[in-house]
């Protein structure tokens, strides 16, 4: 029953895309499966280029595997139509009949909303807006858009069959559960459950068959949009040691120390049987480009040590650079 959830830690922006093009290389995955929306974007970075996707599985570097888009994502149709090209998956890749689709007026709703802009800090692409859509019962759905009936498909079964058949199957996670609308930092949240439960449900693939919950840290917290940071630091001080990053979307992500409380609370929720930690080498350099757990300083991994110690789950994984395969894999 090989099924992996991906999940992030807390805030997103974790480093999924990077774990989710690296198994699908090195595990040879068969399906990978995105939920969430438009406004999450994964960075796989592979043979020197860099891609930032809001629609397309990350798995998408293995040109083997089967790309889905599950029937709780939004879908983006310019979007979705630009990164099928740049990615040139167009032959692999489906999309739920019955996923929504998400517009240009809600993104405008998104914008004008004083309380979503200026409080919560949307990233305006306007998924909360397509979600009420939902809610209302009166959303498009891709069913209904005569461009995208070559991708349509039953996720669901797809999915399911392929769990059953022995494949190896991915659902891919976007955005962390501290943005979780029932779980994190309320109303400082995005639209829509993040948890792996939910990652299951917007997937169409029921609790008994997951065999792996892979949960995705970074090695220092960051966040963007409004709402409480533990231990965040004032911006000189996370340029100084490095952490200061710019989003996708031009906007500066604060920073804070790992905080082990708020792991221990997020491996709960999730059900993590195991986790990734990535950017280790930015905390300590000298992690740069390893590929063995042995080349690794002490210090860091007297760090490993506390995140499995504090948790109660083991590391598999270790980010030691940007491209898809700086990690040191601890599996057998
Ligand atoms: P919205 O879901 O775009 O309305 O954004 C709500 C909140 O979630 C804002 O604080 C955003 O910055 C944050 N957020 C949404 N998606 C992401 C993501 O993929 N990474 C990090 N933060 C996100
Ligand atoms: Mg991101």
């Amino acid at each position: 029953m090989p099924c992996t959830v991906v999940t992030g830690a807390f805030w997103g922006d974790e480093g999924k895309g990077k774990i989710i093009s690296y198994l699908a290389l090195k595990d040879q995955l068969d399906v990978c499966v995105r939920t969430g929306s438009v406004n999450a974007a994964h960075t796989v970075w592979y043979q020197g280029k860099r891609y930032a996707l809001h629609m397309v599985p990350a798995a998408f570097i293995n040109e083997k595997c089967r790309l889905l888009i599950g029937v709780g994502a939004n879908v983006h149709i310019a979007q979705f139509f630009k990164e099928v090209e740049v990615t040139n998956v167009k032959n692999r890749i489906g999309i739920d009949h019955q996923a929504s689709i998400i517009q240009e007026k809600h993104s405008i709703q998104d914008k004008t909303n004083s309380h979503l802009k200026g409080v919560v800090g949307t990233t305006g692409w306007g998924v909360g807006p397509a979600i009420e859509e939902r809610v209302r019962r009166s959303a498009k759905l891709a069913k209904d858009i005569p461009e995208l009936q070559p991708y349509l498909t039953d996720v669901a079964r797809e999915v399911n069959n392929a769990i059953d058949n022995g494949n190896k199957v991915l659902l891919e996670g976007v955005q962390g559960l501290m943005l979780s609308l029932f779980h994190g930092t309320y109303p400082y949240v995005t639209g829509r459950d993040t948890s792996a439960s939910a990652i299951c449900s917007e997937a169409g693939v029921g609790p008994t068959k997951v065999n792996n919950v892979l949960i995705v840290f970074k090695a220092f917290m960051t966040r963007v949009g409004g709402g409480p940071l533990p231990g965040e630091l004032p911006k000189e001080e996370t340029i100084k040691r490095r952490w200061f990053e710019i989003a996708a979307t031009g906007r500066e992500r604060r920073a804070a120390p790992f905080n082990f409380e708020l792991a221990k609370k997020t491996v709960m929720i999730n059900g993590a049987t195991q986790a990734a930690v990535t950017k280790l080498d930015i905390l300590y350099l000298q992690c740069k480009g390893a590929r063995t757990y042995a080349e690794l300083p002490e210090e860091a991994k007297q760090f490993i040590n506390e995140i499995e110690k504090q948790t109660g789950i083991p590391v598999v994984l270790i980010g030691t650079g940007p491209e898809a395969l700086d990690i040191v894999d601890r599996r057998k």
